[in-house]
């Protein structure tokens, strides 16, 4: 195989990116990156600030002199807000909603711009997101946008949040989700849309398992053939 292999993996919220693209790098030996992670460090930096979501020129001033990074431990993604590991952090729907409202600001994108295509030039790569597919890697060798009914998602956010021990409804939790839905579709600047080139995999009738090994065959099925 020449290169590297990229895979964009695009979707709403809950769809269960993040769990499929993990378990299916592992299964690859791909390194998975998490964008969503980039956009809710950032969200957690605004909100400690005290910065109102909607406050674009407040979101803008927080970037001044910040610094995202990631670290692989063991293969699990960690992000780094300066040297402090936000992991765990930005795991709640507040900072979700922030996440939401920083990554419509064209400043916030072009911040993070660098740092996700870089993780692409260097490693075979599962990279999921909003705007993996459309924008940051057009050329990606394969897309697959992830996708699951409101209702579905709903449920399966709530469980993972109430495993946390947050304490939730499955009705707020619905509610997040199509709010976001809302906003990251509508926005002006990289909205989330299936690329063209993308396959649609819906996971609502299927299980984890049966979602991982759909994903693992279509990306094993694209490096015979690379
Ligand atoms: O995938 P997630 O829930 O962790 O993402 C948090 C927010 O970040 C999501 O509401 C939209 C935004 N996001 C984005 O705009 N582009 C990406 N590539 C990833 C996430």
């Amino acid at each position: 195989m020449m290169g590297y292999l990229a895979v964009a993996i695009d979707g709403p919220s809950g769809a269960g990116k993040s769990t499929v693209a993990r378990a299916a790098a592992a299964q690859l030996g791909f390194i998975y990156v998490d964008t969503g992670a980039m956009y809710r460090a950032i969200g957690l930096c605004v909100c400690r600030r005290g910065v109102a979501d909607e406050d674009t020129a407040g979101i803008i001033a927080a970037l001044d002199g910040l610094r995202v990074s990631l670290r692989y431990e063991d293969g699990v993604q960690h992000v780094l807000l300066g040297g402090e590991d936000v992991s765990a952090a930005i795991r709640t729907p507040q900072i979700a909603q922030y996440a939401s409202k920083v990554s419509a600001v064209p400043e916030v994108r072009r911040f993070l711009l660098d740092l996700q295509r870089g993780m692409a030039r260097e490693n075979n790569v599962i990279m999921d997101g909003r705007d993996i597919g459309t924008v940051i890697l057009p050329d990606a060798q394969v897309k697959i946008f992830l996708t699951a009914s409101v209702a579905c998602r709903a449920k399966r956010r709530y469980d993972e949040l109430c495993e946390k021990g947050l304490t939730v409804t499955l009705q707020s939790v619905a509610q997040d989700i199509e709010r976001r839905d809302r906003q990251d579709m509508t926005r002006a600047i990289a909205p989330l849309r299936q690329a063209e080139d993308a396959i649609k995999l819906d996971t609502s009738d299927l299980t984890l398992a049966e979602s991982i090994e759909a994903v693992v065959r279509i990306i094993r099925e694209k490096e015979e053939t690379a």
